[in-house]
């Protein structure tokens, strides 16, 4: 499927842009900020009309946009709800976002709603059943979406596919793009046991559009993928050999609870953008 009209429309992005929360949203309609760009949770914003939609419109028109979505349980067995899907199409007509994602998950069973992103099992059956929803997704949006690989609690002992191989695969069956976060690598890799590298040096990066960079909470026994603090020094090293892959695509930081000033947010993107510049520099006068 082609890129829709809607995608077609925004501008491109590069660097490392910033989740946009509500109560950032003040701050950056008065102060314009040096951010390139913010991802919006799209589900905080599906009703018409209202000063926070207006003051969106606003900030869209010196800012790209990308729609992060976490309510199309992709993988649920639950019919999609297409009033959901109608209504991001609708949002995405007026502030056209350059993507639009959601998750490698499922969060509805038997009509009702968790508040939760749940992990599916990974064998045949599964990626041929996520696969079809997407591509029913992708029709209803006009558009390719991206799927997120998941922070995961659980494993199913009937997973016959390792997460990297299922996400390259459902993205070349689907025709969609992968937004790649790399502390739900890491998050995922000492839950389960294993290698955060070994995922990077499978993923195939020709599929990869964004990466979302977030922080973790230590709950001893496991990781939990809190976006609460600030990225950890591992994930920052798993960040360089990802960018080393792929130096041009787009980051963002991702923090959801505890937020701080959004000068800490900026402070954490500028972080990224030096990793991206030295190492693209070193990979320079390697080739020299
Ligand atoms: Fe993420």
């Amino acid at each position: 499927m082609a890129d829709s009209t809607l995608s077609n429309m925004a501008g491109p992005i590069s660097g490392t842009g910033v989740g946009l929360r509500h109560c950032h949203i003040q701050d950056v309609l008065f102060n314009n900020p040096d951010i390139p760009w913010f991802e919006i949770l799209t589900d905080n914003h599906l009703e018409p009309g209202g000063p926070v939609k207006h003051a969106l419109q606003t900030i869209r028109q010196d800012y790209v946009f990308s729609f992060h979505c976490v309510g199309m349980s992709l993988g649920g067995v639950d019919p999609l709800e297409i009033n959901y899907l109608k209504q991001i199409k609708q949002l995405g007509e007026e502030l056209d976002p350059i993507f639009v994602s959601d998750h490698l998950s499922f969060s509805t069973l038997n009509g009702q709603h968790y508040n939760e992103l749940l992990p599916l099992p990974y064998t045949e059956d599964s990626l041929k059943h996520i696969c079809d929803r997407i591509l029913q997704v992708q029709d209803i949006l006009n558009r390719q979406i991206l799927i997120e690989n998941p922070s995961s609690y659980l494993s199913y002992q009937h997973s016959t596919l390792d997460e990297w191989d299922f996400m390259n695969e459902l993205a070349k069956q689907a025709d969609c793009h992968v937004l790649l976060d790399v502390n739900n690598i890491y998050v995922s890799a000492c839950n389960h046991g294993f290698d955060s590298n070994k995922y990077l040096s499978n993923i195939d990066f020709s599929r990869v559009k964004e990466i979302h960079l977030g922080g973790y909470e230590d709950r001893g026994h496991y990781l939990l993928d809190a976006h609460n603090h600030p990225i950890s020094d591992e994930v920052w090293e798993l960040f360089k050999t990802t960018i080393g892959q792929a130096p041009e695509i787009p980051c963002l930081i991702e923090w959801d609870n505890d937020i701080p000033a959004l000068e800490v947010l900026q402070q954490q993107a500028s972080i990224a953008e030096d990793i991206r510049q030295n190492t693209m520099q070193e990979a320079l006068l390697e080739s020299a």
